[in-house]
């Protein structure tokens, strides 16, 4: 007989079942989050990132700048008045990976893009106390001197492409040219400043 106590008694027998039981459970609430508009379509105006902010994020990356900063403003009173209106998926499916995170030691940037000018920004980074003098952020300097690498960008974008990014052959095509002449700063800049331009309206 295949009855509770079976069960409860079968060591192996309950592992295989609490597996099969949590797996379905987990299932049955990620699965939809793949089909879900919601989830998986821009936010109206989001357009996927140009090869010079692309370059910006994966510098961003390297750089590690989401261990002090997220990318995720959380439907709070105390957050919306300070950063904006709350983030939601549709603004992130261009980010792969996400920058989310939860590490707030400086302010969560997910809507810093036009709130302070380029020329605020490169002074910022090469040494953040010229403009917050309290600052504990890392100077990074070197950003200004290191050109942007345009080796794989075209790579870069075709993979994204896998996966549904969208990049057309123009832009592509174009994407080497884009780094001519630009620093790491540069594209760095160029990142920040679209990062959540384009909050939702309908909520
Ligand atoms: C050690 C932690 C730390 C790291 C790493 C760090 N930051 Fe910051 N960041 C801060 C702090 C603290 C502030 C607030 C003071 C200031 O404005 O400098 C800040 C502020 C900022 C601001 C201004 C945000 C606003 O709304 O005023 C931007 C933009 C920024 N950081 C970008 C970056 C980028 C880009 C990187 C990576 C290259 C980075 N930060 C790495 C700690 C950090």
């Amino acid at each position: 007989m295949f009855s509770h106590k079976t069960i409860e008694k079968n060591i192996g027998l309950l592992i295989v079942l609490t597996f099969i039981l949590v797996s379905v459970g987990g299932l049955v609430q990620i699965v939809p989050l793949f089909f879900q508009k919601s989830t998986t379509q821009p936010v109206p105006d989001l357009k996927p990132y140009t090869a010079l902010q692309l370059t910006g994020r994966d510098v961003y990356v390297r750089e590690g700048c989401y261990v002090c900063h997220s990318q995720m403003i959380r439907p709070f009173r105390a957050e919306t008045e300070r950063y904006g209106h709350f983030s939601v998926a549709g603004e992130s499916v261009y980010d792969r990976p996400f920058q989310w995170g939860s590490k707030r030691t400086g302010p969560d940037l997910a809507r810093v893009g036009g709130r302070y000018s380029d020329q605020w920004h490169y002074v910022h980074l090469m040494n953040p106390r010229d403009v917050v003098p309290e600052s504990n952020m890392p100077s990074y300097h070197w950003l200004a001197d290191a050109p942007a690498d345009a080796a794989d960008i075209q790579a870069k974008m075709r993979t994204l492409n896998i996966v549904g990014t969208g990049y057309t052959e123009d832009e592509i095509a174009n994407a080497t040219k884009e780094l001519e002449g630009k620093t790491e700063m540069d594209a760095m800049i160029a990142y920040l400043q679209v990062l959540g331009i384009h909050p939702p309206k309908d909520y």
